[in-house]
């Protein structure tokens, strides 16, 4: 353990320990980071990251330890105490004001509201400058987009003067564009001597931005390590105990039939402009379809208009020949379509936080049922079985899900919809915010249901997974169907094309 009493250090945290009832989620942990380092937080879901953090941004206190900033042994008692010390986070759930400005966001709370206006704007634009960060003040929160609202957090931290930032999964939300664009800044801050934490689940991006890398299992630090002398393989390794083979398998099926149509299918986003212009594909059982294309290219509209979720400008939906436009979103789950979206909040995934997993396991379940007695057995049997498969981490099934890491909750969710036993799983994003052994639990469970004869349509981000687990792929761009193609016949780079609107007839939609 590095032991250091340098006053270069930002941070030193000490013997740090944190206890929720009988879960340690922190257990002694001794980690510093010096100004001008960016240091990589990385650990399974509910390894105890953001617990960590918490305690750094005066959300948890302490159960044992000290915290030191620049040599100084502090105690931060709130968030404010924190915000004081120069330590600001931006969390996984943005707080800010929806009605307000990007600029009375920022000064809220702070002695700048009195501040006139022009010269508040000077100085926020000046920052801007300093750090490379795209900001218009006058934009109302509610039309920014989940990027530029990222934006407004990393402002409002730095407006207050934080020469520490920790970022909690900032990069689950963005696209690979965005997320480029966050590295500039965080990098810009670095130049300039600030310390930063950043937590994600993407190894590539943990090589790629960070300096160190402090690994976390089960509450326990297990190692730091120099990013320039590691791999994703070690980082894996070290993060769940043993070796972790990162490859999906794609098995063959023997299924024939066709079990979803979509024919022509257009839909209108809420402005009225086309969000889905014509679209045409065939999914047959027992295949995964992967759907691929930047984000906002008609893959929410697509969903939720399989799902019933959303008026049908024209076209069909055909489920086993039927026809399921205009049916409700129950009478479709009745067909045995379930569709699961992982929103870019991650919130609102239809869990219910204050119960426990066998009765949100159940809130599922029983709406397929007739009669008013409910039997819990089976939904605390697939609860327990959840549990084993994705090793999700939770005291015990009945435990309220909002006292879940957020990874864990999302594998409740993913879980239960998986294992719904449906004709066809619709998912959107299902490892946004999962850690890596997880994503691969989510591919093999995918797998399992392709092998019984489910139809599968995955959409994802990660052209990687896309290639290797996927039969067909087929890409979006601005609502259309720029080509449908075999994996196994196609590159990285011709799907990256497609996807920025170069067509290809590669449709290979025999029966
Ligand atoms: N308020 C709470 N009450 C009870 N248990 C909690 C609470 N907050 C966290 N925990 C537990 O502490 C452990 C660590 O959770 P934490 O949120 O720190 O994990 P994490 O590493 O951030 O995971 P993820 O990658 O899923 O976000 C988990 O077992 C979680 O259930
Ligand atoms: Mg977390």
């Amino acid at each position: 353990m590095q032991k250091s009493y340098e006053s270069n250090y930002a941070i030193e945290l000490k013997g740090i320990s944190k206890v929720f009832g009988t879960v340690v989620a922190n257990d002694n942990i001794n980690l510093n980071i010096k100004y001008g380092e960016i240091l990589a937080l990385l650990g399974e879901n509910g390894s105890g990251k953001t617990t960590l953090m918490n305690m750094l941004s005066g959300i948890y206190y302490p159960d044992a330890g000290t915290i030191s900033i620049a040599g100084n042994d502090i105690s931060i008692g709130s968030p404010n105490d924190a915000i004081d010390y120069g330590i600001g986070m931006i969390h996984q759930h943005f707080k800010l004001v929806d009605v307000f400005s990007a600029m009375d966001n920022i000064v809220l709370g702070t002695k700048g509201k009195y501040e006139k206006p022009k010269i508040l704007k000077e100085k926020i634009l000046n920052i801007s400058n300093k750090f490379g960060l795209e900001i218009e003040p006058e934009k109302k929160i509610y039309n920014m987009s989940v990027s530029e609202k990222q934006t407004v957090e990393i402002m409002k931290v730095l407006y207050r003067g934080a020469q520490i930032l920790i970022l909690d999964e900032p990069t689950a939300v963005l696209t690979p564009q965005e997320t480029e664009k966050l590295f500039i800044i965080l990098r810009k801050m670095k130049e300039q001597g600030s310390a930063i934490i950043i937590i994600t689940h993407k190894l590539h991006e943990v090589l790629d931005i960070s300096d160190r890398v402090a690994i976390l299992r089960k509450g326990k630090l297990i190692d730091t390590v120099k990013t320039s002398h590691t791999n994703e393989n070690e980082l894996t390794e070290l993060m769940v105990g043993r070796p972790v083979s990162l490859k999906i398998e794609r098995p063959e099926t023997k299924y024939k039939k066709t079990i979803l149509n979509v024919v022509d299918l257009s839909v209108e986003s809420e402005d009225g402009t086309p969000a889905l212009k014509n679209v045409n594909f065939k999914l047959k059982r027992g295949e995964i379809l992967g759907v691929a294309g930047i984000a906002g290219s008609g893959q929410k509209e697509l969903c939720e208009a399989i799902a019933g979720l959303v008026e049908i400008k024209g076209g069909a939906v055909l489920c086993n020949k039927e026809n399921i436009i205009g049916k409700s979103p129950d009478e479709i789950i009745n067909l045995g379509i379930s569709m699961s979206f992982v929103p870019e909040d991650r919130l609102g995934m239809g869990l219910v936080g204050s119960m426990g997993m066998v009765e949100n396991v159940m809130l599922k379940s029983y709406k397929k049922k007739k009669g008013f007695f409910i039997d819990t057995k089976p939904s605390r049997k697939l609860s327990e079985e959840l549990v084993k498969k994705l090793d999700i981490v939770t005291q015990n099934i009945d435990m309220p899900v909002r006292m879940m890491s957020g990874g864990n909750v999302q594998k409740v969710l993913l879980g239960r919809e998986i294992e719904s036993n449906p004709n066809v799983l619709i998912t959107a994003y299902p490892v946004r915010g999962l850690d890596i052994n997880s994503s691969y639990l989510i591919y093999d469970l995918l797998n399992e249901q392709k092998k019984k004869g489910v139809a599968i349509l995955f959409i994802g981000e990660d052209l990687d997974v896309l290639l290797e687990l996927s039969d067909r792929i087929m890409v979006l761009c601005h609502g259309e169907v720029k080509g449908i193609v075999n994996a196994q016949e196609t590159t990285k780079e011709e799907i990256g094309l497609m996807m920025t609107g170069m067509s290809l007839k590669g449709d290979d939609q025999d029966e």
